[in-house]
């Protein structure tokens, strides 16, 4: 199957065909996700939270992150890859955002880097863009916002809260963006400002209005270990697959019934009595 880009992407929302995104954070979880058809494979910052089991994703280091994107990268092959930036990596200056943001294409093989925010990263998306390096933005419910938002709460809520999304997005895309996330916002807000825009949206927890829909792997699973949020749908229980899994393992060891005899190896039967000399 033929690569996925950026153009083909912007092509895909030309022709009114929904691209199907996914967040992995390892080799195994992106291969399958590669193989499945996936359009978009994002290493996500949400990988503090499902995989690291931290509390939000701001802790999370730009070397973590390329570890994870490394691995990924190993895996995936067809579709684009996208790489978060973590909270503190964009913040300081231009200038160190532009040096984190090349780590993440030279040493880890991103494809594009990905940040949160509006109007406020315009001028840093334009120097990113200018740098050769595609920038996906990120609107909406922004996690790495969550003491500003004092918790994970929909965003866009209000009419003119809307309008100042679309302003947002309007100038992310104007700086060069080449998709934007919409995440917690009413499905007319997203739907308003995928009309708007010619790179596609991509939604969470936005409606079915947006030019392609991204979930976190682990809530698609069920592996998040948290109540699901209204947005997500659970393709399938790898919690009870691998509970259950594990149980048996843990019973057939403690009952001697694993291994068994099939399952060793053996000496010849001449060296075998040889041994019991
Ligand atoms: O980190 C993440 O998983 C994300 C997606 C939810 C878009 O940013
Ligand atoms: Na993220």
């Amino acid at each position: 199957p033929a690569k996925v880009t950026f153009p083909a992407l912007s092509e895909k929302k030309r022709n009114r065909q929904p691209i199907a995104a996914l967040t992995a954070y390892d080799y195994s979880t992106a291969r399958i996700a590669d193989e499945a058809g996936i359009d978009l494979v994002l290493v996500g910052d949400s990988l503090a939270m499902v995989v690291l089991g931290y509390d939000t994703t701001l802790p999370v280091t730009v070397d973590e992150m390329l570890h994870h994107t490394r691995a990924v990268r190993r895996a995936v092959k067809r579709a684009v890859l996208v790489a978060d930036m973590p909270f503190g990596s964009y913040h300081m200056s231009i200038d160190t955002a532009v040096e984190n943001a090349v780590r993440f294409i030279k040493e880890a093989g991103a494809e594009a880097v990905k940040i949160e925010g509006g109007a406020n990263r315009a001028a840093l998306v334009q120097r990113l863009t200018e740098a050769e390096i595609p920038v996906v933005g990120h609107l909406g419910l922004t996690p790495q916002s969550v003491h500003h938002m004092g918790g994970y709460k929909v965003q866009g809520k209000t009419a003119a809260a809307a309008d100042d999304l679309l302003e947002d997005a309007l100038a992310l895309e104007a700086a060069g963006a080449v998709a934007i996330v919409l995440e917690g916002i009413p499905r007319e807000a997203a739907s308003h400002i995928t009309a708007r825009l010619d790179v596609p949206t991509i939604g969470i927890g936005a409606g079915p209005d947006c030019d392609g829909q991204i979930l976190v792997f682990h809530d698609l699973v069920n592996l998040s270990f948290a109540k699901p949020a209204k947005f997500v749908r659970q393709y399938g229980d790898a919690a009870g697959l691998f509970r259950t899994a594990i149980e048996g393992y843990v019973r057939d060891v403690e009952t001697r019934t694993f291994p068994s005899d099939a399952e060793s190896y053996h000496l010849s039967k001449e060296a075998a009595s040889a041994l019991e000399q």
